[in-house]
């Protein structure tokens, strides 16, 4: 039984639909995308295969494409996946106080997810808002400016806001 639902397929088919009939594969990204959405934020190793199928690549091809972009999770996530870019910008304006911070509140570290499920804290590459130093992506949402030294409040009301409480 398929693990891809009607609704998913169809998205998947539009993406398919941008490209020559021959070049399916190059929706991979956006593929690999809808599916991980429909399935909690993260991958397994049948949905990836059924993407292979509808794409008509080799399951290999796919799999170098899931772990080589960090969007993509091959195990599971929180609820709300907290991205903390910590490249030469973000770094240059305190990344490391905001994974502190971050650390401290939802007392986890990099790379984990606390033990309800609501949040995962991961280190990211440059999420292209350098000018905003230092930058989190939740979901397709940005925040910036988060240098608790020059805006101690920010990263307390993001955690209220992802928490429903502001
Ligand atoms: S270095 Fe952090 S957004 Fe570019």
């Amino acid at each position: 039984m398929s693990m891809i639902s009607d609704s998913a397929r169809s998205d998947i088919e539009n993406w398919v639909d941008k490209y020559p009939a021959e070049e399916k594969q190059s929706a991979v990204m956006a593929a690999l995308r809808i599916v991980q959405d429909e399935n909690s934020g993260s991958l397994t190793t049948e949905l990836m295969n059924e993407v292979a199928t509808l794409l008509e690549m080799p399951e290999i091809a796919v799999y170098e494409v899931a772990t080589f972009y960090s969007m993509y999770e091959l195990k599971l996530v929180g609820r709300h996946k907290i991205c903390v870019c910590t490249n030469i910008s973000c770094m240059l304006n305190n990344s490391k106080a905001v994974v502190d911070k971050l650390e401290d509140k939802l007392g986890v570290k990099l790379g984990e997810t606390t033990a309800d499920g609501e949040f995962t804290l991961k280190e990211v590459e440059c999420l292209g808002a350098c000018v905003n130093a230092p930058v989190v992506q939740v979901g397709e949402n940005y925040y910036e400016h988060l240098n608790p030294a020059i805006n101690p409040d920010k990263i307390d009301q993001l955690l209220a806001e992802l928490r429903g409480e502001s």
